[in-house]
């Protein structure tokens, strides 16, 4: 595999000399600085290594691999952008559904707005587990589906499997892959933030290009509230957005619905706040 390093970069011999990051400024600033030795990329697993290769061959980006939180993250140091590789894999890697099985709310908004009256191609764009794409495909809509965890994939084909509807999973990330075929409705949870600000114009452009007419998008977003402290175990790898930038996208398609909520949650066991924008736009034209 290929294992990036240059004469004049700092060579790191252990994890523990990674430091803790309080800021992704921070983190990129150290990393456009420091290279793995090779030895630290020995538990690189077969996968993950395989995906360097395809990245190294396909964009020449220098990269470097650290571990958080027994899992990898692919630094992409040469456009400064973070993308988060197999975070995932490791809650997906059990009998159960981390999210559950049960849709997101947002779902029957969907239902009653576009019902599978007629054939309806939806996309689910970080799919996760599959919660949601198998609930519209067992709803009646054709589904594609895709996720950058590999175990995710493998849970919604499973999921799929079990309640007997056809769905059409890939593993893909979410900052290379482009729409190239139509879709009357774009669905999206939770998935977002991991779009570097900088490519967020181009895929949205992407994402609308490639919508039916009076088709519509579906998406939530985290944001950034000045008032609301960093979740403790917020991921590095995100960046969330700036509150009502995703309304922004849509200012010449019809908002159907558009909100904020700010929400308490438990997760890593201390109680915090997070804030989502949520927004159902149609394309009217
Ligand atoms: C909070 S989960 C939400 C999953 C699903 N949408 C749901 O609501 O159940 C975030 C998902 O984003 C996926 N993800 C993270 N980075 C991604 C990327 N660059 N491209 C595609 N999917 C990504 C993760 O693997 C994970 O499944």
């Amino acid at each position: 595999m290929v294992c990036p390093k240059t004469a004049e970069r700092t060579i790191v011999r252990s994890m523990e000399e990674v430091p803790l990051f309080a800021t992704e400024d921070e983190e990129r600033q150290w990393w456009a600085t420091h290279d793995l030795a090779p030895e630290l990329w020995e538990d690189v697993t077969e996968e993950q290594g395989a995906l360097l290769d395809r990245l190294a061959v396909e964009t020449g980006a220098q990269k470097a691999l650290r571990r958080i939180r027994n899992s990898f993250v692919l630094i992409e140091k040469s456009q400064g952008a973070f993308s988060p590789m197999n975070q995932y894999d490791e809650k997906y890697n059990q009998e159960t559904y981390y999210w559950g099985i049960k849709p997101s709310p947002i779902c029957f908004e969907v239902l009653k707005m576009i019902p599978p009256e007629r054939t309806i191609r939806l996309i689910d764009i970080g799919c996760g587990e599959g919660r949601n794409t198998v609930f519209f495909a067992r709803n009646g809509y054709v589904v594609t589906a895709f996720d950058l965890s590999l175990k995710g994939v493998e849970k919604t084909k499973r999921l799929a499997e079990k309640v007997a509807v056809d769905v059409n999973v890939f593993q893909a990330d979410i900052n290379e892959y482009r729409l190239s075929e139509e879709f009357d409705i774009l669905f999206s949870t939770g998935v977002l933030h991991y779009v570097p600000p900088t490519l967020r114009a181009e895929i949205f452009e992407n994402y609308k290009q490639y919508t039916t007419s009076q088709g519509l998008n579906v998406f939530s977003v985290f944001v950034k509230k000045p008032f609301i402290a960093r979740a403790p175990d917020g991921e590095t790898t995100a960046q969330k957005w700036i509150s009502g930038e995703l309304f922004t996208h849509y200012h010449d398609w019809r908002i159907e619905y558009c909100t904020e909520e700010i929400f308490d949650c438990m997760s890593s066991g201390a109680p915090h706040q997070h804030a989502v924008n949520r927004v159902i736009a149609r394309k009217v034209v």
